[in-house]
């Protein structure tokens, strides 16, 4: 049989023919292969330098036997975060990933003249579904790497329907204040749903400016957090979204209803119980913190401040952060270059623990001196 492109081709819209896929960082045996070596650090992609949730990984293992079944849909970690957080259930959501959630809004609340708002430099996860689903999007140029929420709100015209925040934001670590927030809200009419993406916020949460949206409930935002990151489950995929029980039975209505999958749920239960392992995770990232930025910093380097588990390195220019992201791969770390993120001229860090933000700073000052930006 032989293939014909064009046939192929006619089926498809061309929002997705021009669709750049979403591209992960690059995975630490992709690297050991390329390279042959076999110490490699994986700060690209902002997972749990710790690994995973111990209490989730023992539950994980005490309810293999369950497989053949299917999954309830989330249905005891939706409960199980109604009481932590004093809702409903039909105020939760559970699913693949928050970006799971994230992309059955997309399906169930765009029809095909609605527009989408947000920031550039902002997750590119969420401009690929915005892209997928066709619709117009209007982003706002960062200000000193922060959402420029005032922009933004200048922005709605009578189509825009959704807006996309990010809060602390990915890739930047910046955070908008409540008072901010507040402001901004007050500009949105409430035909526009608000997404409030809070990937990050057990990182964020110890600052008292940060507004969590969880201590105020408005009508048309919804909250979307997740197990990838502070609980070290990004492998599980599992995330959940909090909102006005009216999108939550719409949203449930587009998702795959056995979405989540059995051992994803078991886990992000176990997880939220595991309260010494998230202590331990601040405490590791707040520590890293507070050592790697000094010394990326006395290396010459400019390092954005962060309320997340990364920080983000701006440049001179696309050719410096080429450089440097090879020349880090060559000595075994890997990094996230943010062109995708519509920042070609920076790099995204993770923070790690102790041992590889140790082994960062060593590859960094070799690659910087190799690039003539240290000597
Ligand atoms: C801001 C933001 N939102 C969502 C996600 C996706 O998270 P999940 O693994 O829950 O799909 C990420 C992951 O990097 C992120 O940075």
């Amino acid at each position: 049989m032989v293939f014909q492109a064009e046939i192929s081709l006619r089926l498809v819209p061309p929002y997705i023919e021009s669709l750049e896929p979403y591209k992960p960082g690059k995975a630490i045996a992709e690297l050991q292969r390329e390279l042959g070596i076999s110490k490699v650090v994986k700060l690209a992609s902002n997972e749990n330098p710790l690994g995973p949730s111990p209490l989730a990984v023992e539950a994980i293992k005490l309810h293999d036997n369950e497989l053949h079944l299917y999954p309830n849909g989330g249905l005891e970690l939706r409960e199980d975060l109604a009481r932590r957080f004093h809702l409903k259930i039909g105020n939760v959501i559970a699913g693949s990933g928050s970006e799971g959630i994230m992309s059955n809004i997309i399906r169930a609340f765009l029809c095909d003249d609605d527009e989408v708002l947000t920031s550039d430099g902002t997750f590119v996860g969420f401009y690929v579904l915005a892209r997928s689903r066709g619709v117009k999007m209007i982003t706002v140029p960062l200000r000193d790497f922060r959402f420029d929420l005032p922009a933004i709100a200048s922005r709605i015209n009578e189509h825009t329907k959704i807006i996309y925040l990010a809060n602390p934001n990915n890739p930047t670590g910046t955070i908008f204040t409540r008072k901010e927030f507040d402001e901004f809200y007050r500009k949105v009419p409430e035909r526009v749903l608000i997404i409030l993406d809070e990937a990050y916020f057990e990182y964020a949460r110890g600052n008292p400016a940060y507004p969590d949206s969880m201590q105020y409930r408005y009508d048309n935002v919804i909250t979307l957090r997740t197990f990838s990151k502070a609980y070290g489950l990004a492998g599980m995929r599992i995330g959940y979204g909090f909102a006005h029980d009216v999108l939550i039975t719409n949203l449930l209505k587009v998702k795959l209803p056995f979405e989540p999958g059995t051992l994803a749920q078991i886990a992000g239960i176990a997880a939220l119980a595991d309260t010494e392992f998230l202590a331990r995770t601040r405490e590791t990232n707040e520590s890293g913190k507070a050592s790697l930025i000094p010394a990326l910093r006395a290396l010459g380097l400019t390092v954005v401040g962060t309320d997340a588990n990364f920080v983000l390195l701006p440049f001179d220019t696309e050719s410096t952060v080429n450089d440097v992201y090879n020349g880090l791969l060559h000595r075994g770390v890997i990094v996230r270059p943010l062109r995708a993120f519509g920042l070609p001229n920076c790099i995204r860090v993770t923070i790690g623990d102790a041992g590889q933000n140790a082994f960062l700073l060593e590859a960094m000052q070799k690659v910087l001196e190799d690039a003539g930006v240290l000597s």
